[in-house]
C-alpha cells in the first residue's frame, strides 16, 4: 500500500495539481491530509474540491482551517496571514465550512492493517498549535505517540525525528528513510503550498508500507501563475513574493 501524505496545501492549486499528478505516477493507493488546506493562497475552493474527490483515509485540522471557519480573534497571526484568513472566511461555502469543522485535531489512521498517527502541530496538545522545531519539541510529542509512525506539518519544513531504542532522537532532512523495527518515527512532511525550508518546490511524502519507506519528493510548479492569482485576489504582495524563495 502506498499513501501520499499531503501537508500544508494552503490553497495553492498549482502546487497541489503537480503533487497529485506525481502521486498518481507513483501509483499511490490512498491519501492523507495533515491540515492547513486553506489560508495564504487564493484557491481554497478548488483545493478542497480536489481533496474531497480523493480516496482519503484520514485528515486533520490545521490552525488556518480552524480560524477560517470560526470567528476567533486573529491576534496570534502576522498581518499577512490574518488578512488571508479574513479573505478565506468570505470565500468558503457552507459545505466546505462543515467539512473543515468536522476535522479532528489528531487521528489514528487504521487502514487495511496499516496503522499510523497524524496531527498538524504537536501530539501533546494539538489544539494549542505549538511547533516541533527540534528534538526537544519532538521528544515531548513522541511521549504521546502510541504507534511507530506519525506524520505532522505546521512548520512547513520537512524533517525526520528518529527515536532509537535507547530513547535518543536523531533529526535531519530526508529523501528516503527505511523504517527500522523498534524505532519510532515522527515525520514532518513539509508543505505542498508554501514551503519554508529555502526550497520553493512543493513537498510530497509517500509512505510505502511494503518497502517500509517514507520518501520525500520535491516538485517544481508554476509559481508565477499562483502569484498572479494571489495579487488578483487582493491578497498581500508578500504572500506572492515568498513562494519564489521557499520562505
Ligand atoms: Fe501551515
Amino acid at each position: 500500500m502506498k499513501y501520499a501524505i499531503l501537508g500544508d496545501i494552503h490553497a495553492n492549486l498549482e502546487a497541489l495539481t503537480v503533487v497529485l499528478a506525481k502521486a498518481e505516477e507513483e501509483n499511490v493507493d490512498k491519501y492523507v491530509c495533515i491540515g492547513d488546506i486553506v489560508g495564504y493562497n487564493s484557491n481554497p475552493h478548488e483545493c478542497l474540491e480536489l481533496l474531497m474527490q480523493l480516496p482519503l483515509v484520514g485528515a486533520v485540522r490545521g490552525n488556518h482551517d480552524e480560524y477560517a471557519v470560526r470567528e476567533l480573534d486573529l491576534a496570534g497571526f502576522n498581518a499577512q496571514a490574518a488578512a488571508a484568513i479574513q479573505w478565506t472566511r468570505q470565500q468558503l461555502n457552507g459545505k466546505e465550512c462543515e467539512w473543515l469543522r468536522a476535522l479532528p485535531y489528531r487521528l489514528n489512521v487504521v487502514d487495511n492493517g496499516c496503522r499510523f498517527q497524524i496531527v498538524h502541530g504537536t501530539l501533546d496538545s494539538p489544539e494549542h498549535w505549538g511547533y516541533i522545531f527540534d528534538r526537544y519539541n519532538a521528544a515531548a510529542s513522541m511521549q504521546y505517540q502510541g504507534l511507530q509512525l506519525c506524520f505532522c506539518g505546521h512548520t512547513h519544513c520537512p524533517v525526520c525525528f528518529d527515536r532509537h531504542l535507547n530513547g535518543s532522537i536523531q533529526d535531519g532532512g530526508y529523501e528516503s528513510v527505511k523504517l527500522m523495527t523498534n524505532h519510532k518515527y515522527l515525520f514532518n512532511v513539509g508543505s505542498v503550498g508554501q514551503p519554508r525550508d529555502g526550497d520553493w518546490r512543493a513537498a510530497l511524502a509517500i509512505y510505502d508500507t511494503k518497502a517500509a519507506t517514507v520518501t520525500l519528493h520535491r516538485l517544481e510548479y508554476d509559481v508565477a501563475a499562483c502569484q498572479e492569482k494571489i495579487l488578483a485576489a487582493g491578497l498581500p504582495q508578500r504572500l506572492a513574493d515568498r513562494l519564489a524563495y521557499g520562505v
